[in-house]
């Protein structure tokens, strides 16, 4: 099955390659017909937040050895240097597949090229790869972050709407994810041109708060000293939304009411924040991938095609909606 001279660019060429082979040895389909067990990679960004946790859970019960699977997991704790060496471990452990998640867009040719000599294809998972050669990775699947961004935009325009509100000028700040993740300049890019298209809206500034609550927290308090009359705030996530919120309470505000909030991903406990007034919309991010990645794996096992790029469907909620719809969520 591995062990493909050369990925061709073809994803169809791939496929047939893929289904043109069989890995030897004890774990290969035998002569009683025993199923094949598929050694899976998976680099995983780290575990930054909520939805990454979701993520990770939703990789391990899927890959499991009920399913015909066996897992390598790897954290690499946010460094992309850490997941370069864990995919080096998986091209030296000959897997089957290596699926990534990757910290940042840039600076993966040399390993992609490696895994691509070793005839390992890799798939990539929840954010993507800026690569000058896209066939050195088999496919993608995911969000689509910068319509995450724009969709933001377009709630906050009708929420004002609504509210009586559209012809106020408002201070807005911005709170990034990791910079150079394909979630951080996808959000950033959708929210920043929709800001730019109401002159209403002043952005006042954007950092980055990683992802990772504590982080949110601390751009938040220092926001907070710096401006008086903050209007609304976009967290790049929920987790630094939640710390933002903490923040604007500490400081005495209160947070949903006194300053907008609308963030990204839509975990419980954001619903539970929505429900509660302290955040007023969550732009879903979907971190179910584990049967998606597995669907991509037996579909090529099986001799077919997959899409190249495969966007996931991604909701808006807020306030008015979410006490419905928290019982429908599964993250
Ligand atoms: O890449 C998806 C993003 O990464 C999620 O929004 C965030 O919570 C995570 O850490």
């Amino acid at each position: 099955m591995k062990k493909i001279a050369a990925f061709t660019g073809s994803i169809l060429m791939v496929a047939l390659a893929l289904a043109g082979c069989s890995k030897k040895g004890p774990e290969a389909k035998g002569a009683k017909g025993d199923k094949k067990v598929i050694t899976v990679g998976y680099a995983q960004v780290g575990a930054e937040s909520d939805w990454r946790l979701a993520n990770t859970e939703s990789f391990k019960s899927t890959f499991t050895a009920e399913n015909g699977y066996k897992l390598i997991f790897d954290d690499a704790q946010q460094k992309q240097e850490n997941q370069i060496k864990a995919m080096r471990n998986f091209i030296q452990q000959d897997v089957d597949y290596i699926v990534v998640a990757p910290v940042v867009e840039t600076g993966w040719e040399t390993v992609l090229g490696e895994a691509k000599a070793a005839g390992i294809p890799v798939i990539l998972s929840d954010r993507q790869m800026k690569v000058s050669d896209d066939s050195l990775y088999l496919c993608w699947v995911g969000g689509n972050f910068l319509k995450e961004g724009r969709d933001s935009v377009i709630w906050l325009n009708d929420y004002l709407k609504k509210n009586g509100r559209d012809s106020e000028k408002l201070n807005v700040l911005l709170i990034q994810g990791t910079i150079g993740s394909s979630a951080q300049v996808g959000r950033t890019q959708g929210i920043t041109e929709g800001l730019a298209k109401n002159l209403n809206y002043n952005l006042l500034a954007k950092q980055t708060g990683e992802f990772t609550q504590a982080k949110g927290q601390e751009v938040m308090e220092s926001f907070l000293k710096q401006y008086d009359d903050i209007d609304v705030v976009f967290a790049e996530n929920d987790n630094m939304a939640w710390g933002a919120v903490d923040a604007i309470k500490a400081a005495g505000k209160q947070p949903g009411k006194d300053i907008i909030i609308i963030c990204f991903d839509a975990v419980h406990e954001t619903f539970n924040k929505m429900m509660a007034g302290e955040i007023n919309c969550a732009v879903e991010c979907n971190p179910l991938h584990g049967p998606r990645v597995d669907s991509i794996i037996k579909t090529l096992e099986a001799g077919g095609t997959v899409d190249k790029i495969a966007y996931v469907d991604e909701g808006v909620f807020d306030e008015a909606n979410a006490e419905a719809m928290l019982p429908t969520r599964k993250y």
